[in-house]
């Protein structure tokens, strides 16, 4: 390895304050090997782990009531749809944006997370011969479009941006803005003890949202 790429490797690796935007760079880098990220990774998820408060986390203790709670969830989410529908038939706002301006600073916000999705599950496939996680690979395999480019969701959103003229104004964001692909990013090149935070990550990103309905209805 050329000492200049081993040099900037050593930096990446051990610089605890690089920012996130960085951070994504570091693990989105062709030319850095798995096992580096793998360790970057790991620095990366303990720190961010130690700072999450868990206190007012409403997730079920047992696991054999997550089922339960996961559909009960769900309800609530569709009632909520329900509501807002009701409340724009009778002539209420729009609550996401106020405008057009406002919903093309939204897709410029959340690029950088749209532009890795699906990447937290990377390194599930290394686990195909058990059955275990079959599902999560197949929710993998949806996110990366089946083979096709057209259902890639990387792609879908790539597409999204370009045809609206907002490709490449994530570059002017605020670091803030990379913290959730750098996460992403960090789950995908973890080592097997973090199954549980990539499992848990995969339920809580999954879940049927709310602003999901909304924006994908025609009372928006
Ligand atoms: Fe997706």
């Amino acid at each position: 390895m050329p000492v200049v790429v081993k040099k900037r490797l050593l930096d990446l690796i051990q610089d605890d304050h690089q920012n996130y935007y960085e951070l994504v760079s570091f693990f989105l880098d062709g030319n850095i090997a798995n096992i580096e990220k793998e360790k970057k990774s790991i620095n990366l998820l303990k720190k961010e782990l130690e700072q999450v408060c868990l206190d007012d986390v409403d997730f079920p203790d047992q696991i054999g009531d997550i089922k339960h709670w996961y559909l009960e969830e769900n309800k609530k989410t569709g009632n909520a749809y329900q509501d807002y529908i009701s409340r724009r038939q009778l002539s209420g706002q729009r609550e996401y944006f106020k405008n057009i301006g406002q919903a093309f600073e939204f897709l410029i916000k959340v690029s950088p997370i749209k532009k890795v999705d699906g990447s937290w599950l990377y390194s599930i496939v290394n686990y195909w011969n058990d059955p275990a996680f079959h599902d999560l690979i197949l929710i993998y395999l949806e996110e990366l479009g089946l083979g096709s480019a057209k259902s890639n969701h990387v792609c879908i959103y790539d597409d999204l941006l370009r045809v609206l003229g907002l490709d490449d104004f994530e570059l002017f964001l605020d670091d803030e803005y990379y913290h959730h692909a750098a996460i992403q990013l960090a789950l995908g090149y973890a080592p097997p003890d973090f199954i549980p935070e990539i499992v848990g990550f995969n339920f809580g990103y999954e879940k049927l949202p709310l602003h999901l309905l909304i924006t994908n209805g025609f009372v928006a």
